[in-house]
């Protein structure tokens, strides 16, 4: 309502403005008037009639320009507009715009010419060429470039034409009008703030232009500023420190981490590429980086146990050369691959057998490269050997003896040590030790046998062997050679080496000298054997040595004399019977057993069937009655011999005298002794006298003896003599011992053809004697060569065999 009124009021103003110019009627009105609306009353301007109007056929004519844009009202004389009127199409950006327009009137005929003044009103908006104004500008631009913008047109003029631009608010730009030469107005933006196309690609303001019309009319224009790149931004990693695990040993081409980088700029500036920073070589050969992704891969092994930890510097650059750094730190995780290890750092071998229990042998030190549990190691030893470890210091283990060592029960060990970590799965190793036990000289040689007996024949060749002895010694080499040697002891009296040697070194013992069996029968020695150790041990064992008798000694005749110049003569008692004792030869035989045993025999009898002579007894008994007529002398010569083998003999010749009276015989007187012999005879009479004596006495025993045994007589041989056992012959005496075994031997040299019975020995020793000694010695002696100056020692052990 109110603009209407406006406009209503503004058409008046311009009517009144028509003015009657000089000659000329102006009419002034605004533009765009409608059709119809009046622009004046020309008719009255011109002072013409109104009634006559139409009777003059008033009317309008165009000058030149063939629009017609006005009417005539004939009946009032009003002007009316005819056709739009636009002042911008009629006359542009012209200040002032004219229409000239004639009236044309007849009868008379006249012309008037009239103009219109068109004024302008503001019905054009500002207008801008384009829809969009583009820019690019760096983001780089500094701030207060100025950035022109193009000018908003407007078809009105004056004040309706642009007055000014607006822009819309926004954060880099503001705006600057200028005024051209023209006096048209322009305007720029100037930039106030940075631009960052990393922030803001693009930016897009509304310009809006403004005339100066009632009411003001706008045009606006987008401008739209697309920010260049500029390479303002270096790359960044997505973390400054790439931390990661990695176990050792990880296969090649493990991907170990990938690192990433981006760039906010663009196409070349913005394209990432990654690097290692300064590597030593080794880290240069195990890791390759791709330079274009950023993934790390193993190109080598890792090795926990020469590095643990790794960093490796990482640059990324962008395609300008702006770089940044990142560190990725790789922490290597232990894995159990390493076998402990065994180090034998010293051993005492050989270890001495007498080492004590707990003695320390050894120090073994065990090592794995791994860590934690992977690095612990156990160690331990078989279980069947009197060795075991101890633990010592970390790391370390003595070796130490748990029990008595006994090298001649086992000289060397052959120990494993096995070490095992906790891995899992763990890993273990071994280690072969060899100890070897050293000697000691622990073990006294020891004999084979408890006790050693030797026999030999009398009359040996001195130097014969006649037994060794063995003994062994466990321990080592010099600890373990064996030297024998004789223990110096007295036999008889003489020192025992004038009996027996030994060789030392293979105990082989020698007979030093001839034995005689009548003077020694046995004898002990003791033969030691030691070792070469230092101290040496030693040990003994008795050696026997047992001489068995030899058939050397021929048979002695004791009664009567042998020597044939002393004549013996036995009385006979003319009234003597059949039967009857008349004398009785005495032998002994230093031999014994059966080289003893002495049988007799008349060789030759003046009368050969007067006398017999019992063959075992010696004893000589008639054989029949003495009668008359029997010579008065009678000479016998009686072979005593005994059983060896070559049997040895001697004769005598014994002198029988049948009287009754001593005196009777003048040829006894005859029997004269020389001096030499009278001392003989002496001693022979004094054995007579004592022989009969104990021979008296002996029968009587024989004969309670037989008396008792009557009812089982007992034959001592099985073969072809029988003997009685009242006439044994005396068996030989054994002086030293009394050991069975011995006995049985010698028993067997000479019962080769009899049954054993000992109750048939009669053991008679020289000591219990019945012959004196000086008697039997002086003949045995001058049949040992070799035993000079020794016949009292041998006395004690000579014995002598007696036949009845
Ligand atoms: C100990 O080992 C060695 C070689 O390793 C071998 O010759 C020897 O016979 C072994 N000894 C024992 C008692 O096992
Ligand atoms: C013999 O034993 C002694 C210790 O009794 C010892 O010192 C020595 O080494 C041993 N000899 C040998 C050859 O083993
Ligand atoms: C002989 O050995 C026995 C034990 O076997 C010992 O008692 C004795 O002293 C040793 N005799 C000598 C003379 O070494």
């Amino acid at each position: 309502m109110f603009c209407f009124a406006v406009e209503m009021f503004g058409l008046l103003f311009f009517v009144l403005m028509a003015h009657t110019a000089y000659g000329d009627v102006s009419y002034s009105f605004p533009e765009e008037m409608k059709r119809g609306s009046v622009i004046g009353n020309i008719a009255k301007d011109l002072g013409l009639d109104v009634n006559r109007l139409s009777s003059r056929k008033a009317r309008i004519d165009t000058e030149g320009n063939r629009k017609r844009y006005c009417d005539i009202n004939l009946n009032t004389g009003e002007l009316t507009v005819a056709e739009r009127i636009d002042r911008e199409g009629l006359c542009g950006k012209k200040a002032s715009c004219v229409i000239k327009q004639e009236l044309v009137l007849e009868n008379p005929l006249e012309l008037h010419r009239f103009i219109f003044n068109i004024e302008d009103i503001n019905d054009n908006s500002p207008q801008f060429k384009q829809s969009v104004i583009k820019f690019e500008i760096q983001e780089s631009a500094d701030k207060g470039s100025r950035y022109l913008l193009d000018e908003a047109h407007d078809a009105d003029i004056g004040v309706n034409s642009v007055q000014s631009y607006t822009l819309q608010n926004n954060d880099h730009f503001i705006l600057s009008v200028l005024t051209g030469a023209n006096g048209g107005k322009y305007g720029e933006i100037v930039l106030n703030k940075e631009l960052d196309r990393e922030q803001q690609k693009e930016v897009t303001l509304i310009l809006t232009a403004v005339d100066g019309g009632t009411p003001p009319r706008s045009g606006t224009v987008a401008i739209h500023v697309t920010v260049l790149d500029a390479n303002d931004n270096a790359p960044v990693f997505s973390q400054a420190v790439y931390k990661v695990s990695l176990p050792e040993n990880s296969p090649l081409d493990t991907v170990v981490v990938t690192v990433s980088a981006t760039d906010a700029d663009e196409g070349q500036n913005g394209e990432v590429t990654y690097e290692f920073g300064h590597l030593p070589e080794s880290h240069l050969e195990m890791f390759f980086l791709d330079a274009v992704s950023g993934e790390i891969k193993l190109r080598r092994f890792i090795d926990y146990e020469e590095e643990s930890s790794i960093e490796l510097p990482i640059q990324a650059k962008d395609g300008q050369g702006l770089a940044s750094r990142c560190t990725v730190v790789i922490d290597v995780t232990d894995v159990n691959d390493n076998a402990p290890i065994i180090v034998i750092n010293s051993l005492n071998s050989p270890v001495p057998e007498n080492a004590l229990p707990g003695t320390e042998v050894g120090i073994i030190n065990v090592q794995d490269r791994d860590s934690e549990n992977n690095g612990q190691v156990r160690c331990s030893i078989q279980q069947n050997f009197p060795f075991k470890l101890v633990p010592s210091i970390k790391n370390y283990y003595s070796l130490v003896t748990t029990g008595e060592l006994d090298r001649e029960l086992l000289s060397d060990y052959n120990l494993t040590i096995t070490a095992t970590d906790e891995g899992s799965p763990p890993l273990s190793s071994t280690k072969n030790l060899h100890l070897t036990v050293a000697d000691v000289n622990d073990n006294p040689p020891v004999f084979q046998e408890h006790n050693y007996r030797a026999h030999v024949q009398e009359n040996n060749k001195p130097g014969s062997s006649i037994c060794s002895v063995s003994a062994t010694d466990p321990d080592w080499r010099q600890n373990g050679t064996v030297v024998y040697s004789l223990l110096s002891s007295d036999v008889n009296g003489a020192p025992v080496s004038s009996f027996l040697s030994i060789n030392g070194d293979t105990g082989v013992i020698h007979a030093v000298r001839s034995f005689d069996y009548e003077q020694l029968k046995s004898f002990k020695v003791l033969v030691l054997v030691r070792d070469n150790g230092s101290p040496p041990l030693s040990s003994n064992v008795s050696v026997s040595v047992f001489i068995s008798d030899e058939n050397d000694n021929s048979p002695q005749i004791l009664y009567p004399s042998p020597e044939g110049n002393s004549f013996m003569t036995e009385m006979v008692p003319k009234a003597a019977q059949a039967g009857s004792l008349v004398s009785k030869v005495i032998a002994v035989d230093a031999d014994s057993g059966q080289n003893a045993w002495l049988s007799y025999h008349i060789i030759k009898a003046t009368d050969p069937g007067l006398f017999t002579i019992g063959v075992h007894s010696g004893e000589i008994r008639t054989q029949r009655d003495i009668s008359e007529s029997d010579s008065m002398k009678q000479n016998l010569i009686v072979s005593v011999r005994d059983n060896g083998q070559p049997s040895l003999s001697a004769t005598c010749a014994l002198y029988l005298l049948i009287s009754d009276n001593l005196a009777e015989v003048p040829e006894l007187k005859d029997m004269s002794h020389d001096e030499s012999s009278s001392k003989l005879t002496f001693y022979l009479i004094i054995a007579l006298v004592s022989v009969s004596t104990f021979f008296l006495t002996f029968i009587i025993i024989i004969l309670a003896v037989r008396f008792c045994r009557r009812r089982k007589p007992r034959l001592l041989f099985d073969g072809a003599v029988a003997i009685p056992s009242a006439y044994l012959p005396p068996n030989y005496a054994e002086v030293e011992g009394a050991g069975t075994l011995r006995s049985t031997y010698n028993y067997d040299a000479y019962l080769t053809t009899g049954s054993r019975t000992s109750d048939f020995k009669f053991v008679r020793s020289y000591n219990e004697g019945t012959l004196t000694a000086d008697l039997t010695l002086k003949k045995t002696q001058s049949a040992v060569d070799d035993l000079e100056g020794l016949d009292a020692e041998m006395t004690d052990s000579f014995q002598v065999g007696l036949v009845f």
